[in-house]
């Protein structure tokens, strides 16, 4: 698809205009302050991101902020020295918030525990002491295949603290794809749990570890936190209980002394090949970013409640459940479990219980809720809820109404952030004190950074234009390279528009200058905000014996956003039935898991192809989305195709 294909039948005249009561309290409160801070920051963004890092703390500080003299590899905060668990804990120790809650957390079954910023201290400084203990240095990748406990958070935070780099694999991937994962990162130990509760249930997080480390040869050690009781199977010579890792090991009290630049996680995300990408992030600039855009975007005060419904498995999980939060001082809720467990209120519950002040979730969640009812947000006191935001996919102007209404009761600033696993923090929203906001877009760019709408060529559109979404110039969070291939990194990210970075969304820009996010242009579909290649999904399907061709593209869904659709072919001697459906969707939740599981399953003869042979994904979308109207077709092979798919319709 070109910016040519990108259109926007997107009309929108409301707008919303900060509340008076919660700008005048608010960090950032008016829009002219706001905006000389973006000139300013736009005329010297080295300068301006230096403040920011100025508030954090630093072992040593940097001799330069940014070197980018070997483009797309940047450097930020060049020569300094810090430690993102420093700034995480023994920081707000040292600010005297050692008794403050840091973590409020809850089971899915309803247990529930408190932990303040001196005991998340010590739990920390004892795991990281365990890990030394089992020969774990610096500079080595740990895999984390864990459930919503805090026990995920204590680990992130002991790997920051010795300079290992954490691999959180989201627990909803299976054996194949944690497997992948830890074979890339080439991890020396992957931390789990017996299992996690989930909508009533034990997933049993063991066994499919076990299922996958015996393909994994870089894995010594595994360690394994005791959650659900479940019975599991054990290597005396691998596995080690959590707390029995913890006996008898002396604490590591300092925090290691880390180059700015050292790798402080790895996360696989998709992209347009069938092989996940792991996106590496990087320690000052990271920081920076994301303790800045949580301080400004969530407003955050002293006794804000905040809850960010992410699993830590995604970057939002990283981002601002952890690291950003926690460098803010804040208390953060943390909950397991799923949104109908036991009721379809359970949400609203734990916004009533906690007096959860700000609140951050995703387009799809939204969805769900408004399709469940107003009766169950109605049926629970919201009213502590200052401030909400929303994250992952584009939100349809209906649901951010909904959103406002229901949730906010017209009161709450909405904060509707853009940003990727790539860009390590939020890029486009507004700062709710200072910026209008209107359903739908995602605002203005946070100061700092360049983003644009662009042509092919790299020239700005003009207002209301569709276009290729691009950042400018480099950033403190962005990803430093993908893991082993940086050559993959140049030709993913630069290479499409020299010199500037590529998204991967297309969007445009209002008259007013605000983003329009609207959607992936590329082979990539975003299913209840979680990315997935097309690419991946085909290569597990061509992986099953039945198959021998796959074609698979995004359906607008209204609730996930969008849903998968796959076109497949069989070889001789296959019938394609509801059977072979059933069989093929198992058989993607076994290769990726159950979320990239096929809605729709067709089967056909023959794909539409181009004279040169290319499939023709345009047309399938049409066809999934069951389009009457379907685009171009001049240059398709062979028309029977196409006659046939749509008899199927
Ligand atoms: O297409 C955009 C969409 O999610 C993609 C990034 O996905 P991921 O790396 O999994 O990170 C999701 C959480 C940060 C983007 O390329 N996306 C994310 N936020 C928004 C969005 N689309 C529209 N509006 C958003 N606020």
């Amino acid at each position: 698809m070109t910016e040519k294909n990108i259109e926007s039948l997107l009309h929108e005249d409301r707008s919303f205009e900060p509340p008076v009561e919660f700008a005048s309290a608010a960090r950032l409160g008016n829009r002219e302050d706001y905006d000389a801070i973006r000139s300013k920051a736009a005329a010297d963004p080295e300068a301006f991101w230096a403040s920011i890092a100025e508030e954090l703390h630093w072992f040593r500080k940097w001799d330069q902020v940014l070197d980018w003299s070997n483009p797309p590899f940047a450097k930020w905060f060049v020569g300094a020295k810090t430690n993102i668990s420093h700034n995480c804990l023994d920081r707000n120790l040292d600010r005297g918030l050692g008794d403050k809650t840091a973590i409020l957390w809850e089971g899915e079954p309803g247990d529930r525990r408190e932990i303040s910023y001196s005991e998340l201290h010590a739990s920390v400084c004892e795991f990281a002491g365990a890990l030394l203990a089992k020969g774990i240095k610096a500079g080595d990748r740990i895999a984390l295949y864990m459930p919503m406990v805090p026990e995920l958070a204590i680990a992130m935070l002991a790997c920051a603290r010795i300079g290992a780099t954490h691999s959180i694999v989201f627990g909803g991937f299976s054996a194949d794809s944690l497997r992948d994962r830890i074979n890339d990162a080439e991890a020396a130990m992957v931390i789990t749990a017996d299992g996690g509760w989930r909508r009533g249930k034990v997933l049993a997080l063991k066994d499919i570890v076990d299922d996958a480390v015996v393909q994994c040869p870089s894995v010594k050690n595994v360690i394994v936190l005791k959650r659900c009781e479940n019975e599991v199977a054990w290597d005396e010579e691998r596995d080690t209980w959590w707390h029995d890792a913890l006996v008898g090991v002396a604490p590591l009290q300092a925090a290691a002394e880390l180059d700015a630049e050292h790798p402080l996680f790895i996360l696989y995300t998709s992209g347009t090949t069938g092989k996940p990408k792991g996106v590496v992030h990087s320690t000052g600039g990271y920081m920076t970013q994301a303790y800045i855009t949580t301080r400004w975007i969530f407003d955050l005060k002293d006794d804000d409640i905040y809850w960010c419904t992410a699993d830590i498995g995604w970057v939002t999980g990283h981002s601002y459940i952890v690291y950003g939060p926690l460098m803010n001082g804040a208390s953060v809720v943390m909950y397991e479990g799923a949104p109908d467990t036991p009721g379809k209120d359970r949400f609203w519950d734990i916004v009533e219980r906690y007096g959860v002040t700000v609140l951050y979730t995703a387009p799809t969640a939204i969805r769900t809720f408004m399709k469940w009812g107003d009766e169950l947000p109605a049926s629970h006191d919201l009213s502590s809820l200052r401030l909400l935001g929303t994250v992952g996919e584009p939100i349809n102007p209906e649901a951010w109404m909904w959103y406002r209404r229901v949730i906010g009761g017209d009161r709450c600033p909405i904060v509707d952030t853009w940003w990727q696993t790539e860009t390590g923090a939020i890029m486009i929203s507004p700062v709710p004190g200072a910026v209008t906001t209107k359903p739908g877009s995602a605002t203005l760019p946070f100061p700092g950074i360049d983003a644009e709408v662009v042509d092919s060529d790299g020239e700005p559109v003009a207002a209301n234009q569709g276009g290729l979404l691009v950042i400018r110039k480099p950033w403190p969070g962005m990803l430093r390279t993908i893991y082993g291939d940086p050559e993959r990194f140049k030709e993913q990210y630069w290479a499409r528009i020299p010199g500037m970075y590529f998204a991967g969304d297309g969007a445009r820009r209002d008259e007013d200058g605000y983003f329009w996010i609207m959607g992936r242009i590329d082979d990539v579909m975003n299913v209840s905000g979680h990315r997935l290649g097309t690419m991946e999904v085909e290569s597990a399907l061509v992986g099953h014996e039945a198959v021998t061709e796959a074609a698979v593209v995004g359906r607008p869904d209204d609730v996930k956003g969008e849903a998968v659709a796959a076109f497949v072919t069989l070889g001789p001697g296959y019938e394609g039935d509801d059977e072979l459906a059933a069989a093929l969707r198992a058989h993607v939740g076994k290769e990726i898991g159950a979320f990239a599981k096929p809605d729709d399953i067709r089967f056909t003869d023959a794909l539409p192809k181009t004279r040169s042979g290319k499939i023709m994904r345009r047309l399938l979308r049409d066809i999934a989305a069951g389009r009457d109207e379907v685009g171009d077709t001049t240059t398709l092979e062979d028309y029977s195709v196409l006659a046939s798919l749509r008899e199927d319709d």
